[in-house]
């Protein structure tokens, strides 16, 4: 247990870190890179470049102070953030790394401010909080490695087939080189992937199981990201899997983690409502074509958001599943559709989701809801849920890339 000084430390200090935060986690981060480029690899260095993963990690480290003596509050972030490190394979080893430069730089950027007492105070802090995160790691670990078809690490898999699914979107297709089982995941949960990045390194990506869980192989389904200036480059790995990975190629797989799942173990009782914004139909298609084989009773609605038709993936697919599926209620909404609206038994309309479109198709029903896609949708989505009354516990979601606060979009 921390001890009461501690506590009281962290406490009073937290305000002085929150205000650095940013300033605190990119000297971090300079910091770390340059003390121990040992572990470059592990960070996607987009991330890094737009400020997202130095923004996840100061609102984790002032969250956690505010909550240090009421560690309950933090399950969910805890639970995110070992899904997270275990999906890219950080192992105890890499804490003391970390705790140091964190400490260091808590020094260097408070200066005098920071003493002896107070640097004390943060690491043993910072080591009370990795040791939770620790033995959530070695939970998971384990879990992943000792279910039927399950593996430990990295895994070679082949790219049995490509498939273009949209003008921006592909999928592959992925069986195991061993030829040996696969285990089943949660519908929602992703993979990492491990490319090499050219200059003798290698880097890694989570890309969302796209279809439901089956004995043959992992699907994963790629937007490609063109970019659009300097704010933002073109996705290295993006561009390389579309470009360069054919049928055949081998990729390194980590086995599936994530912590946004359709869980079964809640009622089904309830309606589902599956909302996507762009490429984040990836994780909801697995859910949408799992709820309907599992629950053909529930009732399921299903909105895809996007710009137009020619980059919107899985139109077909929804269509289909319509045509076998009475339960499921489907709708697509254009920010700018290119041809006449029109879908093969499915509502199709232009302009953002909106207040009005969840009144016409959910009206007051009490539902689950899971929704994915870029932040702005995300905060968007946030916004109309809350305005509708819809419990926390109710609203699942998933940022592509560092969990960032929606609130500051809304
Ligand atoms: C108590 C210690 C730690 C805390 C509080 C922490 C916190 C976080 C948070 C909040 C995220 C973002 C999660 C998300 O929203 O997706 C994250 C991601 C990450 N963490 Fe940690 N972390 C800790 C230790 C470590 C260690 C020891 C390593 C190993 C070098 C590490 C490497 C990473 C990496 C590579 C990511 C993903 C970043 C990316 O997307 O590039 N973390 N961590």
């Amino acid at each position: 247990m921390l001890s009461e000084k501690t506590i009281e430390i962290v406490k009073a200090t937290a305000p002085v870190l929150q205000e650095h935060g940013n300033t605190l986690t990119r000297h971090f981060y300079n910091r770390m890179f340059s003390h121990n480029p040992e572990v470059l690899p592990y960070f996607n260095r987009a991330n890094q470049a737009a400020g997202k993963q130095q923004a996840a990690l100061a609102s984790a480290i002032c969250a956690y102070a505010a909550n240090i003596d009421n560690l309950g509050q933090l399950k969910e972030a805890v639970e995110l953030i070992a899904q997270k490190h275990t999906s890219l394979q950080i192992k105890p080893e890499h804490y003391p790394i970390v705790g140091e430069n964190l400490l260091a730089s808590i020094r260097e950027v408070l200066g005098s401010a920071a003493t002896d007492e107070i640097i004390a105070a943060w690491g043993e802090a910072y080591g009370f909080l990795a040791d939770i995160l620790i033995g959530r790691e070695a939970q998971i670990y384990r879990a992943a490695a000792s279910v039927p078809g399950g593996w430990e690490g990295f895994r070679r898999f082949i790219v049995s087939k490509k498939e273009q699914e949209s003008s921006v979107v592909t999928s592959f297709y992925l069986t195991p080189e061993d030829k040996g089982p696969l285990p089943s995941f949660k519908p929602g949960q992703y993979i990492t992937i491990r490319v090499p990045t050219g200059d003798g390194l290698t880097t890694m990506r989570q890309y969302s199981l796209s279809a439901k869980p089956n004995s043959d192989w992992l699907r994963i389904s790629v937007k490609r990201e063109d970019g659009a200036g300097i704010s933002a480059p073109p996705g290295y790995v993006s561009n390389l899997l579309h470009n360069s990975l054919t049928v055949g190629s081998v990729l390194d797989v980590a086995p599936p983690c994530g912590e946004f799942f359709l869980d079964r173990d809640l009622n089904d009782d309830r309606p589902l409502v599956l909302i996507a914004g762009g490429i984040g139909i990836t994780p909801l298609m697995s859910m949408l074509q799992s709820a309907l084989e599992n629950s053909p009773q529930r009732q399921v609605t299903f909105i895809h958001g996007c710009q137009n038709e020619d980059v919107q993936a899985f139109k077909s697919t929804v269509e289909n599943l319509k045509t076998q599926h009475a339960n499921l209620i489907a709708h697509f909404r254009y920010l700018d559709p290119q041809k006449p609206l029109s879908s093969n038994g499915i509502g199709a309309s232009k302009g953002f989701i909106d207040t009005s479109l969840l009144e016409t198709m959910i009206g007051d029903r009490d539902a689950d809801y899971y929704y994915c896609g870029p932040t702005p949708f995300l905060a968007n989505m946030h916004r109309l849920l809350n305005a509708r009354n819809v419990p926390h516990e109710q609203q699942h979601f998933e940022f592509f890339g560092p969990k960032e606060e929606l609130a500051a979009f809304a």
